[in-house]
C-alpha cells in the first residue's frame, strides 16, 4: 500500500502538468524531483481534452506515455478526474451545462469551473469521462490515489443556471414535502411571497434592494452544498469500482457553501487542503491582513481541515510568488518561508505536502503563479530549500501519524457559518469573535481544535476540557442535547451572546432567550442590543477584572441556580449581569452576554485556566506559533517564527531538536522565519 498518509513517514510531492511541457522534459523533470526528495506527483485535473478531444473519441495514449515514464523512474502518481474544466466542444454543444450568474448570464468557455453540478447532461458526460479514466488508469502500478475534480466551489460558489432551479425545486420537495410546509418555513406571508406551485420557486434572483427572503437564502446555501456533495459522490462511486486496493480518493481545499465534513464522510478517504499563506502578504492588502496575522492565519484553515478530516494532506502548498488577479500579487517567499509554511502544515497534522507547482507555467491565466522552478526550469534557491525540507522530513519521521494536541474546542456548525454570511447581525458578532479567539489563542500559545458538532459524538467532544461556542445563533435540539451531555459529564462550556434566538429555518424563536439552552445556562435575557457608539467602551466587572463586552450586550437575569459572575459597568444597565454561570452535572457552563474581543478572550482563558498549557516546557514570544503533536507518549513541539526578525525563546526542560539531534535548553535564538521541532517525553 502506497498511501501518502501511512503514518510512518512524511512525504513530499508536487503538482505536475505533463500537458504543459514538451515530452522531452518529462523524464528529466521526474528524476530531478526524485533527486530532491519529491516522490509523488498530482496530474491531469485540467486535461480532459488530452483524453477526449472530440465527443466520444477516447484516446489514452498521452497519459499512457507519461505514466510509462513515471513507472520507469519510480515516481508515484495521484491521478485526477478532469471535470473542473469541460472542453470547448462540450460547452458549445451543450450550453445547459454552464453555470450562470444571478442575472442568468452564462459563464462561458475560456476560464475554468464554469459548469454546474445539476445539469443532467453534465452529469451524464461526467459519468462517462470518470468511468473511462478510472477504468483505463485505475490499475496502473504508478498510481497511488485519486483526486476528484479540483477545488469544488472555488471561484464560483453560487449557481444560478436553469438546471439549478430545477434541482432546487426537487431538493425543496424532498425537504418539505408540501408547499404549505415550505411557505411556513420560509415565512412567505411576509411581503406576500406565498408560493402556490413549485414552478414559482427559483434559485435566488435579483430583487429590489437585494432584500431576498433570508430563509430561502439559507436553504439555497444548503442546496449548493448538497449539490456539490452529490456530485462528488457520483464521481467517487465510479472511481471506487476501478482503483487498486489501498489506493485512496481525496479532493482538495476548502471553499464556501460546502459541508466538507459530509463530503469527506460520503466520498473521500481523507481531505487535502491547498495552502497559500503568501496571500497574507498581498501587496494591496498587507496592512489589512496584519490584524488576522498575515501568513499565520493559514493555521486557522489548517485547523479547519483537521476538524473535517483527522488525517489530511496538503495537495497544493505555496512555493512561489502569486498573482494573476488584481489584489493577489505578492512578494516571492523569502528564504526560509517555504520551510515555515510547510512546517505550519505539518505542525497542524499534515503528513503529506505537495508543492504547487513544479515548473512555473509560461502561458495562460496563471503565468505569474510561480512554482518551485521559474520559467527556465534551472536549479534555484527555492528548489534548494525544498531539498533541505526533504532532509528535515527524514529527521521528522517519528512525527508521522501523530495527532495534534488541544484541550479547547471551538464549536462550529455549517448552519451558523452560512447564517453569519447572510445575516448582518450575526456576521458582525461572529466574524469579530472568531478572529479574536483565533488571534488570542495563537498569540498565547494555546492550541485549539475546531469541532463541527453535528459531525461529532459526545464521546469525541469529551476529549476537550473546554468548549466555546461563540455565537450559537441557530440552535438545534440535537446540538443542545450533545452540549448538555458534554457538560453533565464534566466539561466546561462557554457561550457568547445571541445563542438560541433562531431555529433551523433561520426564523427568530418566540421563546424567552437564550431559547433552548435557558435551562442549561440558568439565565434569562429580558433586554439586548448593540453597544451604542455613544456609550464608549462596553465592559463588565468580573471580581475586579475588567471584562470587555464588545459590540452587542445582552442584559442577563439569572434564574434559580444561576450565579452572576460579572456585571456591566458605566452604562444605563450598570449592575445587570453580563456573565452567568451554572454548575450542571459534573461540569459548568458560562453564558456571556457580549461578543469577544482579544481582551475578552484573554480574560476568559486566564480565568478558566485554559491559557498556555505548555508553559512549563517552553515559553515563546507572541510572534511564534506553538503546536504540539503527540504519539505513543511522545510529544513533538513545533515552534514557528513568523517574524523576519530573530527571536529568543525559553526552553524550560531539556529538549532534543529533531532536525539535528542536539539537546537544547535555556535561552535559544531562532532566526527570522526559523522553525524548530523538539521531542519531549513527559511520562
Ligand atoms: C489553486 C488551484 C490551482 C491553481 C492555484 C494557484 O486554487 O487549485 O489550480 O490555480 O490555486 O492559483
Amino acid at each position: 500500500m502506497e498511501n501518502i498518509l501511512r503514518g510512518d513517514k512524511l512525504i513530499l510531492g508536487t503538482c505536475y502538468y505533463p500537458e504543459h511541457w514538451d515530452k522531452a522534459l518529462w523524464e528529466d523533470d521526474l528524476k530531478r524531483m526524485l533527486d530532491n526528495g519529491i516522490e509523488v506527483i498530482r496530474i491531469a485535473e485540467f486535461a480532459w481534452s488530452k483524453i477526449e478531444l472530440h465527443e466520444g473519441q477516447f484516446n489514452f495514449d498521452f497519459f499512457d506515455d507519461f505514466l510509462k515514464v513515471a513507472e520507469k523512474v519510480g515516481m508515484k502518481v495521484i491521478f485526477c478526474t478532469p471535470t473542473a474544466t469541460p472542453p470547448a466542444w462540450l460547452t458549445e454543444k451543450y450550453p445547459e451545462v454552464l453555470n450562470a450568474d444571478k442575472n442568468g448570464v452564462l459563464y462561458r468557455h475560456g476560464a475554468r469551473r464554469h459548469y454546474n453540478y445539476n445539469s443532467k447532461k453534465y452529469i451524464e458526460l461526467t459519468k462517462i469521462i470518470v468511468e473511462k479514466v478510472a477504468e483505463h488508469y485505475g490499475k496502473h502500478p504508478s498510481i497511488i490515489g485519486w483526486q476528484l475534480d479540483n477545488e469544488f466551489n472555488c471561484e464560483l460558489g453560487e449557481f444560478y443556471s436553469e438546471s439549478d432551479t430545477l434541482r432546487f425545486r426537487e431538493f425543496l420537495k424532498e425537504k418539505y414535502q408540501t408547499l404549505d410546509k415550505l411557505n411556513e418555513a420560509w415565512g412567505t406571508m411576509f411581503w406576500n411571497q406565498i408560493y402556490t406551485a413549485w414552478e414559482e420557486i427559483y434559485v435566488p434572483r435579483p430583487t429590489a434592494f437585494g432584500n431576498n427572503n433570508p430563509h430561502q437564502l439559507l436553504d439555497y446555501k444548503r442546496f449548493i452544498s448538497d449539490s456539490a456533495c452529490r456530485y462528488a459522490k457520483l464521481q467517487s462511486d465510479i472511481v471506487k469500482k476501478y482503483i487498486k486496493d489501498g489506493d485512496f480518493i481525496t479532493t482538495n481545499s476548502l471553499f464556501g457553501n460546502l459541508d466538507c465534513c459530509r463530503m469527506n464522510e460520503e466520498s473521500l478517504d481523507f481531505f487535502t487542503y491547498d495552502s497559500y499563506p503568501n496571500f497574507g502578504y498581498c501587496l494591496d492588502t498587507y496592512e489589512a491582513n496584519k490584524s488576522s496575522l498575515n501568513d499565520r492565519s493559514w493555521s486557522r484553515h489548517l485547523a479547519e481541515t483537521r476538524a473535517i478530516s483527522k488525517r489530511f494532506g496538503i495537495m497544493e502548498q505555496q512555493s512561489g510568488t502569486t498573482g494573476n488577479h488584481i489584489g493577489m500579487e505578492g512578494p516571492t517567499p523569502r528564504p526560509g518561508q517555504i520551510t515555515l509554511w510547510t512546517m505550519q502544515s505539518v505542525a497542524h497534522g499534515a503528513d503529506y505536502i505537495s508543492y504547487f507547482r513544479w515548473r512555473t507555467c509560461t502561458m495562460g491565466a496563471e503565468m505569474y503563479w510561480h512554482g518551485i522552478l521559474d520559467y527556465s526550469g534551472r536549479d534555484n534557491r527555492r528548489l534548494r530549500e525544498v531539498n533541505d525540507i526533504h532532509k528535515k522530513f527524514e529527521k521528522l519521521t517519528p512525527v508521522a501519524g501523530s495527532s495534534y494536541k488541544a484541550q479547547i474546542g471551538i464549536v462550529r456548525e455549517y448552519d451558523n457559518i452560512w447564517d453569519s454570511e447572510l445575516d448582518v447581525w450575526h456576521r458582525r458578532i461572529q466574524w469579530a469573535s472568531a478572529d479574536a479567539w483565533f488571534r488570542t489563542l495563537q498569540q498565547n500559545h494555546t492550541p485549539f481544535d475546531y469541532c463541527f458538532i453535528d459531525h461529532m459524538t459526545v464521546d469525541e467532544l469529551t476529549k476537550y476540557k473546554y468548549l466555546v461556542y461563540p455565537h450559537a445563533v441557530i440552535l438545534k435540539k440535537e446540538t443542545v442535547e450533545k452540549l448538555e451531555k458534554y457538560v453533565e459529564l464534566g466539561g466546561t462550556l462557554l457561550f457568547g451572546c445571541r445563542a438560541g434566538y433562531k431555529d433551523e429555518t433561520g426564523k427568530c424563536v418566540m421563546l424567552k432567550l437564550p431559547g433552548l439552552i435557558q435551562n442549561l445556562c440558568k439565565t434569562d435575557i429580558p433586554e439586548y442590543g448593540y453597544v451604542s457608539p455613544d456609550d464608549g467602551e462596553a465592559y463588565a466587572d468580573w471580581d475586579g477584572t475588567k471584562l470587555h463586552a464588545a459590540i452587542f450586550n445582552e442584559q442577563l437575569e439569572p434564574l434559580d441556580g444561576g450565579k452572576v459572575e460579572a456585571t456591566y459597568k458605566d452604562t444605563y444597565y450598570e449592575g445587570t449581569a453580563a456573565l452567568v454561570s451554572n454548575e450542571y452535572g459534573k461540569g459548568k457552563v458560562y453564558y456571556f452576554g457580549g461578543a469577544f474581543s482579544d481582551e475578552t478572550v484573554k480574560v476568559f482563558i486566564d480565568k478558566l485556566g485554559i491559557a498556555k498549557p505548555f508553559s512549563e516546557v517552553i515559553e515563546l514570544p507572541a510572534c511564534c506559533e506553538l503546536a504540539v503533536r503527540e504519539k505513543e507518549g511522545k510529544q513533538y513541539i513545533f515552534v514557528l517564527n513568523y517574524s523576519k526578525e530573530p527571536v529568543e525563546i525559553d526552553v524550560k526542560k531539556t529538549l532534543t531538536n529533531l532536525y539535528n539531534d542536539q539537546v537544547e535548553s535555556g535561552k535559544v535564538i531562532l532566526k527570522g522565519y526559523e522553525t524548530k521541532v523538539y521531542i519531549y517525553q513527559n511520562m
